[in-house]
């Protein structure tokens, strides 16, 4: 059997081993492992592998601090030191943009580094609550998430108990929820949850039922330097609360460096970038949210702040909003991880001075952007923010502008 050396991870998570001239890609083991692994049929520039052996593990490796790790696979590095995993996200983007930035990007870490997750989604299969195993639909039952933060594993093993107690017929999937304070369940069914255990489900306080109000108050309230952010159960607020706020301020400044007259924020959520922009940004903000329960929250949001003058909300998929119908020079955007395909094209037409691309990966973004990079916009910076310790993921803020604004 083969072996080989890993070197670095690509944006998907998988790891590059390479042997002289051969490369493989692999789903297991850690940057600077000497593994054997198996070849594995499959499509694709890049022969596939599976690891079947570390033969010489990495100077950087620790024993994961999770007793789950090996089959829950969601903390996909928990296996290297905190800094050693640093190196990793940063090597993994700096790899991925080196054809449009010539720099290393600059890596914000922000504790905590462990129990930072504020919101975690379980799923509940054959009477137990856990998370899919990787690339399979298999259920690793997790009675705690040491990645989630403390009130959120308080609730998981409330849940746990629960389940055990009134199992969750018709139930398919929970998301635990907190704004650093209070923990709300976020219940998916497929309609056919019995009378009995819906009642049974109010003994958990404040809990949401297919995205509405089933017991107590499912929203949460969160303080975004300085701004208090509603968030109704089907809406979306990134996992950690401390890092996000490097994130916003990392987003505010690129913003207002570029000195705008009128903003737009694509993929605005709740208003989390949307209201400190429109407080210290500068300029209006056009705000853009296909989520109903969103674009609510963003305007009570706005109200709240005093500052519905300086927000206007677009309830609509962006791939259906007309950018020549708003005049703008700076915008900002944060998609899912699908990205955003075919925006920047619609959006570059209008010459904006400055594009802020928040990515949660990065392919997606580089995809997205080459039309503009095409007509002449460069990579200004690249900045990440640490939101997802113990994984490969970071998240990734490009600075993008015009080629007059050299
Ligand atoms: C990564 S979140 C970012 C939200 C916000 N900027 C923040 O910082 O919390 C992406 C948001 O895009 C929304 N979304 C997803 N696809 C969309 C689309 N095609 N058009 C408009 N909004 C979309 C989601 O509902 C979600 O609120």
């Amino acid at each position: 059997m083969p072996t080989a050396r890993i070197s670095h991870l690509i944006p998907d998570g998988r790891r590059l081993a390479v042997a002289g001239t051969r490369q493989v890609l692999l789903h297991e083991g850690m940057p600077g492992d000497e593994v054997r692994y198996a070849v594995v049929p499959g499509r694709g520039r890049t022969p596939r592998g599976e690891l079947e052996e570390v033969l010489n593990p990495s100077a950087d490796r620790r024993t994961p601090p999770c007793p789950f790790s090996a089959n829950c696979g969601g903390c996909d590095l928990d296996a290297l030191t905190e800094e050693a995993q640093r190196e990793a996200r940063t090597e993994l983007v700096a790899r991925a943009t080196e054809r449009s930035w010539d720099q290393r990007p600059m890596l914000f870490p922000v504790a905590p580094f462990s129990a930072y997750r504020a919101r975690i989604t379980l799923h509940l299969d054959g009477g137990q609550v856990g998370y899919r195993a990787p690339r399979s639909h298999d259920l690793v039952p997790v009675d705690v998430c040491r990645i989630a933060r403390p009130e959120i594993q308080d609730a998981h093993r409330k849940l746990v108990d629960f389940i055990a107690r009134h199992g969750h017929e018709g139930l398919s999937d929970v998301e635990l929820r907190s704004d650093g304070a209070r923990v709300i369940y976020a219940f998916v069914s497929d309609g056919s949850v019995p009378r009995a255990l819906r009642e049974a489900l109010g003994e958990l306080g404040d809990v949401a039922l297919d995205g509405r109000t089933h017991t107590g108050d499912p929203t949460l309230t969160l303080d975004v330097l300085g701004l208090s952010l509603r968030a109704s159960p089907r809406a979306f607020y990134q996992v950690h609360l401390e890092a996000n706020l490097a994130l916003v301020g990392l987003v505010v400044a690129a913003v207002q460096e570029a000195r705008p007259q009128r903003i737009v924020d694509l993929y605005a959520g709740i208003g989390n970038l949307t209201l400190p922009l429109a407080r210290d940004g500068g300029a209006p903000v056009v705000a853009v949210e296909r989520e109903g329960q969103a674009t609510e929250d963003l305007r009570h949001n706005a109200e709240q702040a005093g500052l519905t003058d300086q927000v206007s909300v677009v309830t609509r998929p962006v791939e259906r909003w007309d950018p020549s119908r708003e005049p703008f020079d700076v915008v900002v955007l944060d998609p899912p991880r699908i990205g955003a395909k075919g925006v920047v094209d619609k959006l570059v037409l209008q010459r904006p001075r400055r594009i802020v691309y928040v990515a949660c990966h990065v392919s997606s973004a580089l995809r997205d952007l080459q039309p503009a990079l095409a007509q002449g916009y460069f990579v200004r910076r690249v900045q990440l923010v640490d939101l997802f310790p113990d994984t490969h993921h970071v998240e990734t803020v490009l600075v993008v502008d015009r080629g007059d604004q050299r």
